[in-house]
Protein backbone atom coordinates (compact mmCIF):
# COMPACT_ATOMS: atom_id res chain seq x y z
CA UNK A 1 0.00 0.00 0.00
CA UNK A 2 1.11 3.58 -1.53
CA UNK A 3 -0.17 5.95 1.57
CA UNK A 4 0.54 9.88 1.58
CA UNK A 5 2.50 11.36 4.29
CA UNK A 6 0.55 12.19 7.67
CA UNK A 7 1.32 15.31 7.60
CA UNK A 8 0.50 16.92 11.34
CA UNK A 9 2.27 13.91 12.58
CA UNK A 10 5.58 14.79 10.86
CA UNK A 11 5.30 18.36 11.50
CA UNK A 12 4.42 17.29 15.34
CA UNK A 13 7.55 15.37 15.78
CA UNK A 14 9.54 18.16 14.54
CA UNK A 15 9.01 20.13 17.79
CA UNK A 16 7.11 18.36 20.47
CA UNK A 17 10.11 16.92 22.34
CA UNK A 18 11.39 20.50 22.41
CA UNK A 19 8.46 22.91 23.10
CA UNK A 20 7.69 23.82 26.72
CA UNK A 21 4.23 24.36 26.15
CA UNK A 22 2.54 21.82 23.81
CA UNK A 23 -0.86 23.26 24.05
CA UNK A 24 -2.07 21.83 20.45
CA UNK A 25 -2.52 18.36 22.07
CA UNK A 26 -5.27 16.39 21.03
CA UNK A 27 -5.40 14.16 24.49
CA UNK A 28 -5.64 15.22 27.93
CA UNK A 29 -2.61 15.32 30.36
CA UNK A 30 -1.59 12.00 30.65
CA UNK A 31 -1.96 9.50 33.73
CA UNK A 32 0.60 7.99 35.47
CA UNK A 33 0.69 4.15 36.13
CA UNK A 34 0.72 5.09 40.09
CA UNK A 35 -2.38 7.07 39.46
CA UNK A 36 -3.91 4.33 37.38
CA UNK A 37 -3.29 1.92 40.51
CA UNK A 38 -4.63 4.20 42.95
CA UNK A 39 -8.10 3.88 41.08
CA UNK A 40 -9.23 0.97 43.17
CA UNK A 41 -9.91 1.18 46.51
CA UNK A 42 -6.81 0.96 48.95
CA UNK A 43 -7.20 -2.25 50.42
CA UNK A 44 -7.25 -3.90 47.24
CA UNK A 45 -4.11 -1.99 45.83
CA UNK A 46 -1.42 -4.35 46.93
CA UNK A 47 -3.33 -7.47 45.88
CA UNK A 48 -3.55 -5.64 42.15
CA UNK A 49 0.33 -4.89 42.26
CA UNK A 50 0.81 -8.81 43.14
CA UNK A 51 -1.06 -9.80 40.23
CA UNK A 52 0.73 -7.02 38.04
CA UNK A 53 4.00 -8.56 39.12
CA UNK A 54 2.82 -11.75 38.72
CA UNK A 55 1.93 -11.51 35.50
CA UNK A 56 3.50 -13.70 32.73
CA UNK A 57 4.25 -11.77 29.76
CA UNK A 58 3.04 -14.17 27.48
CA UNK A 59 0.83 -13.42 24.04
CA UNK A 60 -2.26 -12.02 25.39
CA UNK A 61 -6.53 -13.19 24.15
CA UNK A 62 -6.00 -12.31 20.39
CA UNK A 63 -8.93 -9.86 20.55
CA UNK A 64 -8.35 -8.72 24.03
CA UNK A 65 -9.34 -10.44 27.49
CA UNK A 66 -12.85 -11.12 27.72
CA UNK A 67 -12.60 -9.03 31.02
CA UNK A 68 -11.94 -5.48 28.65
CA UNK A 69 -14.04 -6.95 26.09
CA UNK A 70 -17.01 -7.80 28.49
CA UNK A 71 -16.53 -4.23 29.80
CA UNK A 72 -16.31 -2.40 26.89
CA UNK A 73 -19.61 -4.38 25.33
CA UNK A 74 -21.52 -3.10 28.55
CA UNK A 75 -20.95 0.56 27.70
CA UNK A 76 -23.13 -0.38 24.51
CA UNK A 77 -26.51 -1.44 23.54
CA UNK A 78 -27.55 -5.14 23.28
CA UNK A 79 -23.41 -5.86 23.03
CA UNK A 80 -21.62 -8.87 23.88
CA UNK A 81 -17.82 -9.57 23.76
CA UNK A 82 -18.15 -11.42 20.45
CA UNK A 83 -18.88 -7.50 18.63
CA UNK A 84 -15.72 -5.66 20.59
CA UNK A 85 -12.13 -6.34 18.87
CA UNK A 86 -9.47 -4.71 21.50
CA UNK A 87 -6.78 -2.78 18.97
CA UNK A 88 -3.42 -1.32 19.16
CA UNK A 89 -5.27 2.27 19.55
CA UNK A 90 -8.36 4.12 17.74
CA UNK A 91 -5.74 4.11 15.04
CA UNK A 92 -5.52 0.01 14.67
CA UNK A 93 -9.21 0.27 14.69
CA UNK A 94 -9.80 2.66 12.29
CA UNK A 95 -6.77 0.66 9.56
CA UNK A 96 -8.11 -2.76 10.16
CA UNK A 97 -12.50 -1.72 9.29
CA UNK A 98 -11.22 0.24 6.07
CA UNK A 99 -9.36 -2.68 4.72
CA UNK A 100 -11.98 -4.67 5.47
CA UNK A 101 -15.02 -2.60 4.67
CA UNK A 102 -13.64 -0.94 1.66
CA UNK A 103 -12.36 -2.31 -1.86
CA UNK A 104 -10.82 0.20 -4.57
CA UNK A 105 -13.19 2.42 -6.60
CA UNK A 106 -15.94 2.34 -4.06
CA UNK A 107 -17.24 5.77 -2.89
CA UNK A 108 -16.76 7.06 0.91
CA UNK A 109 -17.98 9.99 2.44
CA UNK A 110 -15.97 11.63 5.02
CA UNK A 111 -16.16 14.35 7.13
CA UNK A 112 -13.49 17.20 6.46
CA UNK A 113 -11.19 18.22 7.84
CA UNK A 114 -9.93 15.40 9.92
CA UNK A 115 -8.15 13.29 11.64
CA UNK A 116 -5.69 12.50 8.45
CA UNK A 117 -5.91 8.81 8.14
CA UNK A 118 -9.63 8.73 8.00
CA UNK A 119 -9.11 10.16 4.72
CA UNK A 120 -5.88 9.04 3.41
CA UNK A 121 -6.17 5.60 4.19
CA UNK A 122 -9.32 4.89 1.91
CA UNK A 123 -7.71 7.01 -0.55
CA UNK A 124 -4.61 4.39 -0.42
CA UNK A 125 -6.96 1.34 -0.65
CA UNK A 126 -7.99 3.30 -3.87
CA UNK A 127 -11.60 4.68 -3.02
CA UNK A 128 -13.50 7.52 -4.11
CA UNK A 129 -13.62 10.03 -1.60
CA UNK A 130 -16.26 12.62 -1.02
CA UNK A 131 -15.39 15.28 1.92
CA UNK A 132 -18.09 16.53 3.87
CA UNK A 133 -16.81 20.25 4.93
CA UNK A 134 -16.82 21.96 8.45
CA UNK A 135 -16.96 25.37 7.28
CA UNK A 136 -15.35 28.24 9.94
CA UNK A 137 -18.27 30.65 8.35
CA UNK A 138 -20.96 28.06 9.16
CA UNK A 139 -19.45 27.80 12.98
CA UNK A 140 -18.12 24.55 12.10
CA UNK A 141 -21.31 23.00 12.24
CA UNK A 142 -21.89 19.49 10.50
CA UNK A 143 -24.10 20.26 7.57
CA UNK A 144 -26.54 17.84 7.22
CA UNK A 145 -28.62 19.16 4.10
CA UNK A 146 -25.32 19.31 2.26
CA UNK A 147 -24.81 15.56 3.81
CA UNK A 148 -27.48 14.58 1.57
CA UNK A 149 -26.15 16.00 -1.82
CA UNK A 150 -22.75 14.40 -1.24
CA UNK A 151 -23.96 10.73 -0.42
CA UNK A 152 -24.77 8.57 -3.95
CA UNK A 153 -27.01 5.66 -3.99
CA UNK A 154 -23.84 3.39 -4.06
CA UNK A 155 -22.20 5.07 -1.09
CA UNK A 156 -20.20 2.09 1.15
CA UNK A 157 -19.21 3.99 3.80
CA UNK A 158 -19.63 7.54 5.64
CA UNK A 159 -16.88 8.21 8.09
CA UNK A 160 -17.80 10.86 11.18
CA UNK A 161 -16.09 11.86 13.91
CA UNK A 162 -17.85 12.97 17.33
CA UNK A 163 -16.51 15.06 19.28
CA UNK A 164 -14.38 16.33 16.41
CA UNK A 165 -11.02 16.46 15.59
CA UNK A 166 -9.91 19.45 15.21
CA UNK A 167 -12.70 21.87 15.23
CA UNK A 168 -14.94 20.34 18.55
CA UNK A 169 -17.95 20.47 16.63
CA UNK A 170 -20.26 17.60 17.35
CA UNK A 171 -23.50 15.91 15.98
CA UNK A 172 -26.34 16.13 18.39
CA UNK A 173 -28.14 12.97 19.18
CA UNK A 174 -30.88 14.02 16.83
CA UNK A 175 -28.28 14.75 13.61
CA UNK A 176 -26.26 11.20 14.01
CA UNK A 177 -29.84 9.50 13.48
CA UNK A 178 -30.28 11.53 10.60
CA UNK A 179 -26.72 10.42 9.48
CA UNK A 180 -27.41 7.21 10.00
CA UNK A 181 -30.99 7.19 8.93
CA UNK A 182 -29.42 8.71 5.29
CA UNK A 183 -26.96 5.94 5.29
CA UNK A 184 -29.38 3.42 5.67
CA UNK A 185 -31.27 4.36 2.94
CA UNK A 186 -28.46 4.02 0.45
CA UNK A 187 -27.54 0.65 2.16
CA UNK A 188 -24.14 2.36 3.58
CA UNK A 189 -22.89 1.48 7.21
CA UNK A 190 -21.88 4.56 9.45
CA UNK A 191 -18.26 4.27 10.99
CA UNK A 192 -18.13 6.83 13.76
CA UNK A 193 -14.56 7.65 15.23
CA UNK A 194 -15.45 8.11 18.55
CA UNK A 195 -12.41 8.82 20.24
CA UNK A 196 -13.13 11.77 22.08
CA UNK A 197 -16.67 9.51 23.44
CA UNK A 198 -17.42 10.85 27.38
CA UNK A 199 -16.06 14.29 26.80
CA UNK A 200 -18.94 16.51 26.89
CA UNK A 201 -18.19 20.10 27.72
CA UNK A 202 -18.66 20.90 31.33
CA UNK A 203 -21.90 22.82 31.51
CA UNK A 204 -22.35 22.63 27.64
CA UNK A 205 -24.61 20.28 25.58
CA UNK A 206 -25.30 16.45 26.08
CA UNK A 207 -23.29 14.42 23.68
CA UNK A 208 -24.98 11.59 21.23
CA UNK A 209 -25.10 7.81 22.41
CA UNK A 210 -22.16 6.17 19.78
CA UNK A 211 -23.40 4.81 16.81
CA UNK A 212 -23.02 1.19 17.52
CA UNK A 213 -26.53 1.91 19.76
CA UNK A 214 -28.63 3.30 16.33
CA UNK A 215 -27.99 -0.39 14.83
CA UNK A 216 -26.19 -2.94 12.70
CA UNK A 217 -24.94 -0.17 9.94
CA UNK A 218 -23.21 1.21 13.09
CA UNK A 219 -19.65 0.70 14.26
CA UNK A 220 -18.10 2.70 16.58
CA UNK A 221 -14.59 3.01 17.15
CA UNK A 222 -13.23 4.45 21.16
CA UNK A 223 -9.89 4.57 22.57
CA UNK A 224 -8.29 4.84 26.00
CA UNK A 225 -6.32 7.79 24.65
CA UNK A 226 -8.55 10.62 24.72
CA UNK A 227 -11.28 10.02 27.73
CA UNK A 228 -8.74 7.99 29.80
CA UNK A 229 -5.65 10.42 29.41
CA UNK A 230 -3.35 6.94 28.58
CA UNK A 231 -2.14 7.13 25.15
CA UNK A 232 1.02 4.72 26.35
CA UNK A 233 -1.39 2.01 26.85
CA UNK A 234 -1.80 2.12 23.12
CA UNK A 235 -5.14 0.44 23.37
CA UNK A 236 -8.45 1.11 21.44
CA UNK A 237 -11.23 -1.01 20.42
CA UNK A 238 -14.05 -1.43 17.48
CA UNK A 239 -17.53 -2.05 18.63
CA UNK A 240 -19.62 -3.07 15.66
CA UNK A 241 -21.32 -6.62 14.17
CA UNK A 242 -19.66 -9.59 15.10
CA UNK A 243 -19.19 -10.87 11.35
CA UNK A 244 -17.10 -7.30 11.22
CA UNK A 245 -15.21 -7.48 14.10
CA UNK A 246 -14.29 -11.29 13.20
CA UNK A 247 -12.95 -9.87 9.88
CA UNK A 248 -11.00 -7.14 11.47
CA UNK A 249 -9.53 -9.93 13.56
CA UNK A 250 -8.47 -11.59 10.92
CA UNK A 251 -6.47 -8.57 9.27
CA UNK A 252 -5.43 -7.99 12.74
CA UNK A 253 -3.09 -11.41 12.73
CA UNK A 254 -1.47 -9.83 9.85
CA UNK A 255 -0.81 -6.55 11.92
CA UNK A 256 0.09 -6.74 15.64
CA UNK A 257 -2.01 -10.12 16.25
CA UNK A 258 -3.07 -9.08 19.97
CA UNK A 259 -2.77 -6.49 22.58
CA UNK A 260 0.11 -5.90 25.36
CA UNK A 261 -1.09 -7.83 28.49
CA UNK A 262 -0.01 -5.38 30.79
CA UNK A 263 -1.64 -2.66 28.62
CA UNK A 264 -4.96 -5.06 28.59
CA UNK A 265 -5.26 -5.63 32.11
CA UNK A 266 -4.41 -1.73 32.77
CA UNK A 267 -7.52 -0.75 30.47
CA UNK A 268 -9.62 -2.85 32.12
CA UNK A 269 -8.62 -1.37 35.61
CA UNK A 270 -9.25 2.29 34.01
CA UNK A 271 -12.72 1.03 32.49
CA UNK A 272 -13.75 0.16 35.74
CA UNK A 273 -13.43 3.20 37.23
CA UNK A 274 -14.21 5.02 34.25
CA UNK A 275 -16.19 7.80 36.67
CA UNK A 276 -13.71 9.10 38.40
CA UNK A 277 -10.79 8.77 35.61
CA UNK A 278 -13.64 11.14 33.35
CA UNK A 279 -13.82 13.28 36.82
CA UNK A 280 -10.33 13.87 36.64
CA UNK A 281 -10.38 14.87 32.68
CA UNK A 282 -13.38 17.15 32.76
CA UNK A 283 -11.73 19.24 35.65
CA UNK A 284 -8.86 19.57 33.58
CA UNK A 285 -10.78 20.57 30.68
CA UNK A 286 -12.75 22.79 33.06
CA UNK A 287 -9.99 24.77 34.43
CA UNK A 288 -8.32 25.21 30.96
CA UNK A 289 -11.75 26.66 29.63
CA UNK A 290 -12.23 29.42 32.18
CA UNK A 291 -8.44 30.07 31.62
CA UNK A 292 -9.28 30.17 27.64
CA UNK A 293 -12.16 32.42 28.09
CA UNK A 294 -10.29 35.08 29.64
CA UNK A 295 -7.65 35.19 27.56
CA UNK A 296 -9.61 35.28 24.29
CA UNK A 297 -12.06 38.16 26.23
CA UNK A 298 -8.56 40.06 26.94
CA UNK A 299 -6.97 39.65 23.77
CA UNK A 300 -10.28 40.24 21.81
CA UNK A 301 -8.40 42.36 19.83
CA UNK A 302 -5.72 39.84 17.85
CA UNK A 303 -7.81 35.96 18.77
CA UNK A 304 -11.17 34.42 18.68
CA UNK A 305 -12.54 31.08 18.73
CA UNK A 306 -15.67 28.94 17.98
CA UNK A 307 -15.74 27.29 21.83
CA UNK A 308 -15.16 23.28 21.82
CA UNK A 309 -18.95 21.88 21.48
CA UNK A 310 -17.53 18.42 22.87
CA UNK A 311 -13.74 16.68 23.17
CA UNK A 312 -10.75 18.80 23.91
CA UNK A 313 -9.91 20.77 20.53
CA UNK A 314 -11.06 23.95 19.13
CA UNK A 315 -9.65 26.18 16.39
CA UNK A 316 -8.35 29.29 17.37
CA UNK A 317 -8.60 32.65 14.70
CA UNK A 318 -5.79 34.96 14.64
CA UNK A 319 -5.98 38.14 13.22
CA UNK A 320 -2.67 39.13 11.86
CA UNK A 321 -1.62 38.39 8.32
CA UNK A 322 0.95 35.83 8.60
CA UNK A 323 0.46 31.83 7.05
CA UNK A 324 -0.49 29.62 9.97
CA UNK A 325 2.37 27.64 9.02
CA UNK A 326 5.32 30.49 9.56
CA UNK A 327 3.31 31.01 12.46
CA UNK A 328 3.28 28.11 14.09
CA UNK A 329 6.99 27.19 13.22
CA UNK A 330 7.82 31.04 14.84
CA UNK A 331 5.83 29.90 18.45
CA UNK A 332 7.78 26.86 18.68
CA UNK A 333 10.87 28.08 17.30
CA UNK A 334 10.76 31.72 19.60
CA UNK A 335 8.40 30.97 21.93
CA UNK A 336 8.39 27.20 23.08
CA UNK A 337 4.57 26.67 22.48
CA UNK A 338 2.91 24.54 19.70
CA UNK A 339 0.09 25.40 17.77
CA UNK A 340 -0.44 23.32 14.57
CA UNK A 341 -0.83 25.67 11.79
CA UNK A 342 -4.38 25.53 10.48
CA UNK A 343 -3.00 24.94 6.82
CA UNK A 344 -3.01 21.57 8.13
CA UNK A 345 -6.61 21.08 7.92
CA UNK A 346 -7.33 23.58 5.32
CA UNK A 347 -8.42 26.38 7.39
CA UNK A 348 -5.71 29.72 6.68
CA UNK A 349 -5.55 32.10 9.60
CA UNK A 350 -6.39 29.37 12.48
CA UNK A 351 -4.13 27.30 14.68
CA UNK A 352 -5.24 24.16 16.41
CA UNK A 353 -5.60 24.82 20.07
CA UNK A 354 -6.00 21.61 22.90
CA UNK A 355 -7.54 21.51 26.10
CA UNK A 356 -6.45 18.94 27.67
CA UNK A 357 -2.46 20.42 28.74
CA UNK A 358 -1.73 20.63 32.47
CA UNK A 359 -3.39 23.97 33.73
CA UNK A 360 -0.82 25.33 34.74
CA UNK A 361 0.94 24.78 31.42
CA UNK A 362 -1.74 25.46 29.15
CA UNK A 363 -2.31 29.19 30.84
CA UNK A 364 1.46 29.65 30.39
CA UNK A 365 1.44 28.78 26.68
CA UNK A 366 -1.58 31.02 26.13
CA UNK A 367 0.54 33.69 27.81
CA UNK A 368 3.09 32.96 25.38
CA UNK A 369 1.14 33.12 22.08
CA UNK A 370 -0.25 36.99 23.52
CA UNK A 371 3.45 38.02 23.73
CA UNK A 372 4.60 36.12 19.81
CA UNK A 373 1.41 37.95 18.39
CA UNK A 374 1.21 41.18 19.97
CA UNK A 375 5.72 41.22 19.09
CA UNK A 376 4.82 40.53 15.48
CA UNK A 377 1.65 43.70 15.79
CA UNK A 378 4.55 45.91 17.35
CA UNK A 379 7.07 44.75 14.59
CA UNK A 380 4.57 46.14 11.95
CA UNK A 381 2.65 42.71 10.74
CA UNK A 382 -0.41 43.86 9.62
CA UNK A 383 -3.55 42.22 10.26
CA UNK A 384 -5.54 40.43 8.06
CA UNK A 385 -8.55 42.22 5.31
CA UNK A 386 -11.08 41.38 7.23
CA UNK A 387 -10.08 40.17 10.08
CA UNK A 388 -12.14 43.14 12.13
CA UNK A 389 -15.15 41.97 10.97
CA UNK A 390 -14.59 37.95 10.89
CA UNK A 391 -13.93 38.21 14.78
CA UNK A 392 -16.77 40.08 15.69
CA UNK A 393 -18.85 37.10 16.93
CA UNK A 394 -16.81 34.54 16.12
CA UNK A 395 -16.47 33.14 19.53
C1 LIG B 1 -10.13 11.44 15.87
C2 LIG B 1 -8.99 10.56 16.24
N1 LIG B 1 -9.06 9.24 15.95
C3 LIG B 1 -8.07 8.40 16.28
C4 LIG B 1 -6.93 8.85 16.91
C5 LIG B 1 -5.86 7.85 17.26
O1 LIG B 1 -5.88 7.61 18.63
P1 LIG B 1 -5.15 6.36 19.33
O2 LIG B 1 -4.13 6.94 20.24
O3 LIG B 1 -6.26 5.67 20.06
O4 LIG B 1 -4.57 5.51 18.27
C6 LIG B 1 -6.80 10.20 17.21
C7 LIG B 1 -5.57 10.72 17.84
O5 LIG B 1 -5.30 11.88 17.88
C8 LIG B 1 -7.86 11.07 16.89
O6 LIG B 1 -7.81 12.38 17.19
Amino acid sequence: MKIETFALERWMTTYELDVSYDITESGIAPMSLREVIDLVPADEREALLERLLGTRLGYSEAPGSLDLRSELAATYRDTGPDEILVTTGAIEANFLLFNVLLDAGDHVVVVDPAYQQLQSVPRAIGCDVTPWRLRPENGFRFDLDELETLLRPETKLLVVNTPQNPTGAILSAAELRRVYALAEERGARVLCDEAYRWLEIPGGEPLAPPVRDLGERGISVGTFSKPFGLPGLRTGWIAGPADVVAACWAMRDYVSLSPGKLNDLLATIALRHRDQVVARTRAIIAANLATADAWFAEHADLVSWQRPRGGLLAMLRYALDVPSGELANRLAEQYSVMLAPGSAFGYEGFLRLGVGAPPELFAAGLAETARCLADLRATGTPLRAGAERALVGAS
